[in-house]
């Protein structure tokens, strides 16, 4: 007779976003079919004796291989980052198919299904990145692809290649709430920022840390509120990506206050980088914490743990942006130290981004482990269409575990699993990492060996989000 499970993880303390218990996870087919105390054997058998076992991460923000004017190139492509991912206890991504100006949707969304197909390892989803709403677009394109499971987009107010004005949002926005998807948007004034990159350049300074001078909090409070009213106007929830600090925080909570359905997200280097990461004097090394916004102040990383804690943020995700520092392609090509605003915008972190958070917000008792779990997997699962197969454990879906090992050890950049040559976290102490993360029932990192084939991720077709504020 064949046994009733593939595989029985026993002995687990089960943390979901709403309980912790303990119990024995019978799977079959990738698929949890029962949850109980001494369930009959499985073909085979994981004894978490007793430590914590969570839903894997779903990571609702990070770039693989994204198109960039040359010679800038990302680190990680499909192949390496969802390793990466994968051993950091992640196993389900979204990353973006981001469409060129003149581009259509469609060819986008092939060009990054062709560069995914074969490598990834762990299920992913693409957002679209809509930088040309040209009327076929917004008309024809995005109701199909919708349709299709990209049911979520990002917008850009800032980047010159990105950006879009004030009624191409509107337009987005508009198709957003006609078929039901979210729209994300990076929210920072591009005309601010470019007058106050002029001035800086021509004073003579161009280090790495003149980048957070060039960027500060207003240009995201103002540009989040712009959205936030866009949003209002148009009668649509949206998302505002990667909250840096207070001044953004209070848009968001002054937004809901008035009954506007605004969802909010944050990332680990608002709350473990501040502004000095970027170099105290002109030190070039600080150009490996370069991103847009930039980390701001511990005052305002305070704000971003209350607001972790407070149910201000819907999700956390990496927005893992991967270039290396001393490479032809990144962030120091040849030996040279371009000025701040031609420093290539991001930082690696899909795989520190669960065990950062579990080891300062749960065991540092700054977030409950239920806190968690709804951060990092069930809310962007709900988000972006994914739940109830991602994101929880429960009856139905998808085996995606990662069987935590709470013990001390010190991040070093040859721990991790990427194609970037640095960790922006190098020396920071961690007090847990995944001893074991399994994706839809196959153990692809056991604590020290990753074993998953390239290809075996499966493109996720999304449904409509499920959550509201
Ligand atoms: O600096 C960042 N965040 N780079 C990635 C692109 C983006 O805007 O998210
Ligand atoms: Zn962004
Ligand atoms: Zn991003």
């Amino acid at each position: 007779m064949s046994a009733s499970f593939d595989l029985v993880v026993r002995n687990a303390r089960i943390a979901t976003a709403s309980d912790t218990f303990h119990a024995d996870i019978g799977v079959k087919g990738g698929v949890i079919t029962q949850l109980g105390i001494g369930l009959p054997r499985g073909e085979s058998e994981i004894d978490a004796r007793g430590r914590v076992v969570t839903p894997c991460g779903v990571d609702g923000h990070c770039h693989l291989d994204q198109v960039i004017p040359p010679p800038v190139r990302m680190a990680d492509d499909f192949l390496s980052g969802t390793r990466s991912a994968a051993c950091g206890g992640t196993t389900t991504i979204i990353p973006f198919a981001a469409q060129q100006k003149g581009e259509s949707l469609r060819s986008a969304v092939n060009e990054y299904h062709r560069r995914a197909e074969g490598r990834a390892s762990i299920d992913y989803g693409f957002h679209l990145i809509v930088t040309d709403p040209a009327p076929d677009v917004v008309n024809r394109e995005l109701p199909q692809l919708i349709a299709e499971g990209y049911t979520s987009f990002k917008i850009y107010m800032t980047y010159d290649d990105l950006r879009l004005n004030d009624r191409q949002m509107l337009e987005v926005m508009a198709a957003a709430r006609k078929h039901g998807a979210m729209t994300l948007v990076h929210a920072e004034n591009a005309d601010c920022i470019e007058w106050l990159t002029e001035s800086l350049l021509n004073a003579g300074l161009t280090a790495p840390r003149y980048h957070a001078t060039s960027r500060p909090m207003l240009v995201e409070r103002e540009a989040t509120h712009r959205a936030i009213s866009f949003a209002e106007l148009v009668d649509v929830p949206i998302v505002i990506v990667h909250v840096s600090g207070r001044e953004a925080v209070e848009q968001i909570q002054w937004a809901r206050n008035r009954g506007i359905n605004i969802f909010a997200e944050t990332c680990p280097q608002y709350l473990f980088l501040c502004a000095e990461d970027l170099g105290i004097d002109d030190d070039y090394h600080g150009a490996k914490c370069v991103c847009s916004p930039p980390p701001r102040d511990p005052a305002n990383q305070k704000v971003i743990w209350r607001g972790l804690a407070d149910g201000t943020f819907t999700i956390l995700s990496s927005d893992h942006a991967p270039f290396s520092f001393d490479d032809p392609h990144g962030k120091q090509p040849n030996g040279e130290q371009p000025a701040f605003p031609y420093i290539p915008n991001g930082i690696p972190g899909l795989e520190t981004r669960m065990p950062l958070l579990y080891t300062e917000g749960v065991l540092a008792g700054r977030i409950s482990l239920n806190r968690f779990v709804e951060l990092t997997s069930t809310n962007p699962a709900k988000l972006y269409g994914l739940h109830p197969k991602k994101g929880t454990i429960a009856i139905g879906a998808d085996a995606d575990l990662v069987i935590w090992d709470e013990a001390e050890r010190v991040l070093t950049n040859d721990m991790l699993h990427h194609a970037v040559d640095y960790t922006p976290y190098e020396g920071r102490r961690l007090r847990a990492w995944p001893g074991m993360t399994l994706s839809r029932g196959e153990v692809v990192w056991d604590g020290a060996t990753f074993s998953a084939t390239a290809g075996r991720g499966q493109f996720l077709r999304r449904g409509l989000p499920s959550i509201r504020q």
